[in-house]
């Protein structure tokens, strides 16, 4: 039986004592923002010379001074990540007055650097496009040119690599990456470099206000990332762990998970969090099937060709590399030790899958590769139905 295993360290991340060498395949992660003002206590508390500097109203001191602690977060992340593996960094620019001086901290960019200088190299990164109708989110001098400021309604996720490509050499490490796969669908939308508002039912073991005051990422973010980056059974490290939103990601998409957290008030929030992951892991399983059939559909009347058919769940798909993708309903999660938790996962057993009826194909000839695809296939154990219903 699959088994993940998840532990919280809560401490610094410029020292993550608990996570060894080479051991993470990737980071997904959101430091605190330089030189947003909710940030600013943070920052000062572990670095009082930042506090100063925003006093006297030295912006750019305050910035540097704040980037220069995030460094050292980035350093270890050198040190931890093992070559091939990525990191992912959400974050986003500051715009802020300070004294009379208006202006632009380029968060993005500062790091990029800092990454650089790390040991990873840049990759395309992504646009998160989180727009506001707040009616004043518009600043500067109105309807007269040359005194206003263009609306920044976007963030980043920034992501490296360190070292080249990943290798898969032998066949057990092809097949798990073969059996994380992603639909091809998914493909063309999450790696899009524009990602639009990321919304869903995901968000529910958090409430709106906590999700505010702790900057949290939402579930999507974060499952996405893992899924796009990493194989099943992989580590995935968060240095700024805040709610725990990466962990639960992890613990859904069937990945272990270490992170750190500087704020022992997070302990409880995260705990809390932890007893809804076998109902969340069944709402983001049941939506991305919906979406697949969807999809599908669509494409069946479109009569374009849908030439194989998934192997593990029984449903139809539309390239080679997409026929061992089997997606794993959590079936316990169990806290094992202090800040510590284990998730075991189940496996869909291809015999329910095939007491189902077919959909029409649109491509018959093509269908002989693993059967028609059928509808109704169920997880058991599960509330879940895997293709219609
Ligand atoms: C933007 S929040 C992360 C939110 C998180 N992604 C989530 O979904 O809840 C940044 C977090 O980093 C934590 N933090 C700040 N400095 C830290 C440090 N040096 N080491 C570890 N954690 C730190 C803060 O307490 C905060 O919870």
């Amino acid at each position: 039986m699959m088994k993940t295993e998840h532990v919280i360290h809560f401490c610094d991340a410029r020292k993550m004592k608990g996570v060894y060498d080479g051991s993470v395949d990737l980071v997904v992660t959101s430091p605190p923002y330089p030189m947003i003002e909710m940030w600013d206590n943070i920052f000062s508390r572990i670095d009082p010379p930042i506090g100063i500097a925003l006093k006297k109203n030295k912006g750019a001191q305050a910035f540097e001074l704040m980037h220069k602690l995030l460094d050292r977060v980035w350093k270890e992340l050198g040190r931890v990540v093992r070559t091939g593996g990525f990191a992912c960094i959400n974050i986003g620019d500051a715009v802020r007055k300070i004294g009379d001086d208006f202006c632009l901290y380029p968060n993005h960019s500062r790091i990029m650097s800092a990454m650089r200088e790390n040991g990873f190299m840049s990759l395309p990164a992504i646009i998160w496009r989180k727009q506001t109708n707040a009616p004043n989110k518009f600043m500067g001098s109105g309807m007269l040119p040359a005194g206003a400021y263009v609306t920044l309604e976007h963030e980043y996720v920034l992501i490296f690599r360190k070292g080249g490509k990943r290798e898969f050499m032998t066949p057990s490490k092809r097949a798990e990456r073969q059996a994380s796969a992603f639909f091809w669908e998914e493909r063309n939308q999450w790696f899009s470099d524009v990602w639009f508002d990321l919304k869903g039912a995901r968000q529910a073991l958090l409430d709106k206000d906590m999700r505010k005051r702790s900057g949290a990422y939402p579930f999507e973010l974060a499952y996405r990332l893992i899924n796009m980056y990493s194989v099943k059974g992989d580590c995935v490290l968060d240095p700024f762990a805040g709610t725990g939103t990466t962990m639960l990601a992890a613990m859904v998409s069937a990945r272990n998970s270490v992170s750190c957290e500087i704020g022992p008030e997070f302990a409880k929030i995260i705990d809390s969090r932890v007893p809804g992951v076998m109902e969340l892991a069944d709402t983001c399983i049941c939506e991305r099937i919906k979406r697949h059939r969807d999809f599908i559909a669509e494409r069946v009347a479109a009569k374009k060709p849908i030439k194989y058919v998934n192997g593990p769940h029984g449903f139809p798909v539309v390239t080679r590399q997409e026929v061992n993708l089997s997606i794993n309903p959590v079936r316990r999660v169990e806290k094992i030790d202090k800040n510590r938790y284990a998730v075991e996962y189940g496996v869909v057993e291809k015999s329910e899958a095939d007491a189902a009826p077919p959909v029409p194909h649109s491509d018959d000839k093509a269908s002989k590769k693993g059967g028609l695809a059928k509808k109704g296939a169920a997880i058991p154990g599960s509330q879940l139905t895997l293709f219609g219903a």
